[in-house]
């Protein structure tokens, strides 16, 4: 069965340990947006990995891992991931990781133009200065560099000269930067051209193949539903379509055939970066759910904002990703709380809000409502079955089904591997 997992809030739901989970029942696993400002943790033994490029499955033996035409790739990092989990024992090959031919480059010029343009807007973003807007923008405007012109030197050569003469004169005169130098670019991307070359595929035959040998296929969401480019909180969002729709275009997969949608969710909210938050905390619970929770960007390891969960978004989320069951991620971090608020809806100018949101105004004029919940103060993480769960911690689920109207499939109850129930 082919499935995409995709996160309801603001990222880092816990994707990464759900789709290690997953793999074990899965062929291939694909990434299919974002790039390296996604970080995913797994932990196995206590020991920690975070992938930012590859596919959260990497670590299951016998898997294909695919990182597709969505993605956008910076090789370096690409490079440095998969040194670093070879040296960690993880065996990787073009037999097991397969990259998109027409997934585009991130280069150097785009890292620097992120920064630099986070460090003029007024309105900051908080991006984690990856290069993986700027990398979009030369996407759509159709210069941008991929990994079939990188691996075929004259192309290459073409190309980089042209963004070159359109982007320095930019950070010259506008940014008052450096420019980049043609030549160490070239051999730079060059070399990463002579490592990267035997991963380059087609992933869209390999895929098809896939299908066709009834293999099952998970597709690997990064970043969360309100990043999303279209449906996010923008412009505080990233610069790709997050939502489960945007698997089938940035995998060359047709979309049909892939049957359901995990959406994980986290049992309360955070965020790293700025932009609306309407169930933010600020103060005692805020810090406890940061130091508990362990609340620090995998990326950019910045502490990330906290706050209760949020069940207006979610439904917003589960609709617009057409989420067929739910992951809760992090349940273990409520332990011990004895006051916990769920937010049932919003209130806009002192009366129940009717409609979601739009607009950066709209955002900060709602009021969240809370409905107080008595917390279970017991622990949950050793538990493996659902019914030995604490009472309250299922009313806690129940809530949340009642109010979704789908079924949480998946509970996560620990950061190790194993800690998960499965209903
Ligand atoms: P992702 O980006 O959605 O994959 O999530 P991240 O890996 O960025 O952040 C999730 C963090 O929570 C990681 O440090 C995980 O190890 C950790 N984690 C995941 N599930 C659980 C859980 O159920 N309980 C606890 N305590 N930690 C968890
Ligand atoms: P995973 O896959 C949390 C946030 C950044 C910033 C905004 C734009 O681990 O859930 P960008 O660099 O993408 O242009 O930044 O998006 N952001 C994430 N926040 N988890 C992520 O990925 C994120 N990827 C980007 O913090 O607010
Ligand atoms: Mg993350």
């Amino acid at each position: 069965m082919n499935l995409a997992v995709v996160g309801l809030q603001w990222g880092d739901e816990g994707k990464g340990k759900i789709i290690d989970w997953l793999s074990s029942d899965s062929d291939f696993i694909v990434r299919f947006q974002g790039g390296n400002n996604a970080g995913h943790t797994v932990v196995i033994n206590g020991k920690k990995f975070v992938f930012h490029l590859i596919p959260s499955g990497i670590l299951r033996k016998g898997k294909v891992c695919v990182i597709g035409n969505g993605v956008v790739i910076d090789p370096e990092i690409l490079i440095e991931e998969v040194t670093r989990l070879r040296k960690e024992g993880i065996e990787i090959t073009p037999k097991n990781l397969k990259i998109s031919l027409l997934s585009h480059l991130i280069m150097p010029y785009h890292r620097n133009l992120d920064a630099l343009r986070e460090k003029r807007r007024t309105n900051k973003i908080g991006t984690t200065k990856r290069g993986i807007g700027p990398c979009y923008v030369d996407k759509f405007s159709r210069c941008g560099i991929r990994v079939i012109d990188l691996i075929d030197p004259d192309v290459f050569k073409d190309k980089l000269a042209d963004n070159l003469r359109e982007k320095n004169p930019l950070f010259k005169d506008v940014f008052g930067a450096e420019p980049f130098s043609f030549e160490e670019i070239l051999s730079q991307y060059s070399e990463f051209a002579r490592i990267l070359r035997p991963f380059a595929a087609d992933t869209v035959e390999t895929l098809r193949r896939a299908q066709e040998d009834k293999k099952s296929i998970l597709f690997e969401g990064a970043q969360g539903t309100f990043l999303d480019i279209d449906f996010g909180t923008y412009p505080f969002v990233t610069s790709s379509n997050t939502i489960s729709s945007a698997a089938g275009a940035g995998s060359g997969f047709p979309f049909l055939k892939i049957k359901k949608v995990l959406g994980v969710a986290k049992a309360y909210t955070t965020r790293v970066g700025q932009g609306p938050f309407p169930t933010e905390v600020e103060g005692k619970y805020s810090n406890f759910l940061r130091e508990k929770g362990g609340e620090f960007g995998a990326t950019t390891g910045r502490p990330r904002r906290c706050g209760w969960l949020d069940l207006v978004l979610l439904k917003r989320a589960a609709q617009l990703n057409g989420v067929t069951s739910l992951a809760l991620t992090k349940i273990d971090v409520l332990d011990e709380l004895s006051d916990i608020e769920i937010c049932t809806s919003y209130k806009y100018k002192s009366k129940t809000a009717k409609n979601f949101p739009l607009s950066i105004k709209e955002w900060s004029s709602i009021k969240p409502v809370y409905r107080k919940f008595k917390g279970w103060n017991k622990p949950t993480t050793s538990i493996r079955s659902y019914a030995k769960l604490p009472t309250r911690t299922k009313d806690y689920i129940n809530i949340i089904e009642d109010y979704l109207k789908l079924k949480v499939e998946f509970i996560s109850v620990g950061s190790l591997r194993e800690a998960v129930i499965k209903r």
